[in-house]
């Protein structure tokens, strides 16, 4: 195709092509770096026919309608999407994964796909009759498992992002779940200051810290107890000293302002790496 416009490929041009993609339904999304070399930048803007053409092979090779490009995720607390259409009129998608169904526009809201053993692992929890707190909500990545497939008896799910909300209620909607969830917009640093002594559980799904909400997700949980899931960006030859430092932590702050007598650590999962010797974990404390 390249040969009919006249542009011959460089080695530089065949390395910076796509060698893998992200698929949602019908949309495929091409890794940031891909046709982003000088020579790929240049003949891409001078030849939109090229272009559209290039845009619609690489659609046609991968079963898709709709093309569009990955970007830095923004550095804001939002997580905002900068992800940008090749080809299509918008990046709304539906997906379905584990029998939950998920809806979001991929150039509003990010979504890491690198998290769906833990997605899973969390969906897997019986959580029937539990009051659940998803302090960082965002498309219902755990709050839409939790709901379906963990049974939760109710879950208040946090959320500063308008568009995350807006993916959120749609999600709820599309698995007939909004009797049991109650969407809580805003800062939760404000919020979860209203939903104290509520919670038979609280996640904490937030990168690379969680540790700003740690204490307000002790004072959500029930009087008699429950469990808080802290995720954390860990160096993997410190998780261990981590996990104490955790645990002593919450010792510290219980002693004072709670009557709890017991923190255990129940599981410590290694969800995938976040980069070099760098882990994303998830510590289970119970606190009862
Ligand atoms: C990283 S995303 C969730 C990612 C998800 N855990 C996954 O597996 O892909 C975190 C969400 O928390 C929201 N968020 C960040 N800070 C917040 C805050 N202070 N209060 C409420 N929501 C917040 C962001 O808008 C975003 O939707």
């Amino acid at each position: 195709m390249c040969e009919l416009f006249g542009v011959e490929l460089s080695e530089e041009m065949i390395e910076n092509l796509p060698k893998k993609w992200e698929l949602h339904g019908d949309l495929a999304i091409l890794p940031k770096h891909s046709f982003r070399s000088s020579n790929w930048l240049s003949i891409l803007s001078n030849q939109p026919q090229l272009q559209q053409q290039i845009w619609q092979a690489i659609a046609q090779a991968l079963g898709v309608n709709r093309l569009a490009q990955q970007a830095e995720i923004s550095s804001d607390r939002l997580r905002t999407s900068q992800v940008t259409m090749l080809l299509g009129e918008n990046g709304e998608v539906e997906f379905t994964d584990y029998g939950v169904k998920f809806w979001f526009d991929v150039t509003k809201v990010m979504f890491s796909s690198g998290n769906v053993t833990e997605r899973h692992r969390i969906g897997s929890i019986d959580m029937t009759d539990e009051c659940v707190i998803d302090a960082f909500a965002g498309i219902g990545y755990y709050t839409l498992p939790m709901l379906v497939r963990s049974g939760a008896r109710h879950i208040y799910a946090c959320e500063l992002n308008a568009d995350s909300v807006d993916a959120l209620s749609r999600g709820a909607r599309l698995n007939g779940v909004t009797n049991r969830l109650t969407i809580v917009e805003g800062d939760n640093q404000d919020t979860l200051k209203n939903l104290t002594g509520l919670a038979d559980r609280v996640h904490l799904g937030i990168l690379p810290s969680s540790e700003s909400v740690w204490h307000l997700a002790v004072d959500c949980l029930k009087t008699t107890g429950g469990v808080i899931h802290i995720h954390m960006n860990v160096k993997e030859v410190e998780v261990d000293e981590f996990v104490m430092y955790c645990l002593s932590e919450l010792q510290d702050y219980v002693t004072k302002h709670h009557n709890f007598t017991n923190i255990t650590v129940i599981h410590v999962e290694k969800v995938k790496w976040y980069a070099p010797h760098t882990r994303h974990i998830v510590i289970d404390v119970c606190i009862d």
